[in-house]
């Protein structure tokens, strides 16, 4: 090689650096935002109405299971949708989390191979927005992690902890979903104009007979 050559490569090596330390450094998807404080009373269960709690929830070493069937009851006598235990962040009495700002939800998901036709993570939102009660939908099905029952955001996620983490800028009315720290989805959100944090199991159509997701690491973060 020639001292050109040399010198091309001094110069070029440096530089690709660069570009990867800014890489790591817009990895970090919380920069900006801060924690808000969780404590048990902020989890909101919900599950089939004829069922005690622990058949359908644990709470165990951090991480919080939750399951369902698709032959069991609503979680209410008076509602018709299909059946699911869940789990609602509500920071405030009325149920609902948020109305402005920028939000982030970050948490490590787990989902085991078999579990599929089902929503495991949404952003409630009232009023209704079109077509629904909901500004985004994580559902999974056969494996792959998609947006309601269209594209794919992550396939073959069975049997393996990823992070997940979603920001919806309420002003810019974006919703993005990130995975394990890459974004996967950028889409506009449906409207309502108060929101707030879901997961767990929630039956939908074509659902295995058995639904199961585990959940750790949860925080709920506002950009400020
Ligand atoms: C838990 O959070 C709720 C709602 O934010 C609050 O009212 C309550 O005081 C908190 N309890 C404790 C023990 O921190
Ligand atoms: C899930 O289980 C089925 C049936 O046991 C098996 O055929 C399939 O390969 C498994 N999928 C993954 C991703 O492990
Ligand atoms: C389920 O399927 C029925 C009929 O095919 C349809 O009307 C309904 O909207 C579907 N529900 C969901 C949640 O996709
Ligand atoms: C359910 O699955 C069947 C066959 O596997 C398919 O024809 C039907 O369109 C699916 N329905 C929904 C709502 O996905």
């Amino acid at each position: 090689m020639g001292p050109f050559a040399w010198f091309l490569l001094a110069f070029l090596f440096p530089l690709t650096l660069v570009k990867d330390v800014n890489l790591l450094c817009h990895g970090d998807l919380t920069d900006g935002f801060i924690p808000v404080p969780l404590n048990e009373s902020n989890y909101h269960k919900l599950w089939p109405y004829n069922l005690p709690l622990s058949d359908c929830y644990s709470f165990t070493d951090g991480v919080r299971k939750l399951w369902v069937y698709s032959t069991d009851k609503s979680h209410s006598h008076s509602s018709t949708t299909k059946p699911r235990t869940e789990i609602s962040i509500s920071l405030i009495d009325d149920g609902y989390t948020y109305a402005s700002g920028m939000w982030q939800f970050e948490r490590q998901a787990y989902v085991p191979n078999g579990t599929s036709g089902v929503c495991i993570m949404q952003i409630f939102c009232s009023p209704n927005a079109d077509g629904g009660a909901t500004t985004l939908m994580l559902r999974v099905y056969d494996g792959a992690l998609k947006y309601y029952q269209q594209q794919t955001v992550e396939d073959n996620i069975y049997d393996q902890w990823f992070k997940v983490n979603v920001i919806h800028d309420t002003a810019a009315k974006v919703v993005k979903v990130f995975i394990n720290s890459a974004l996967k989805l950028t889409v506009n959100n449906r409207g309502g104009s108060i929101h707030s944090f879901k997961f767990g199991v929630y039956t939908q159509n074509n659902s295995s007979c058995y639904m199961e997701s585990c959940w750790k690491g949860i925080k709920v973060l506002k950009f400020v």
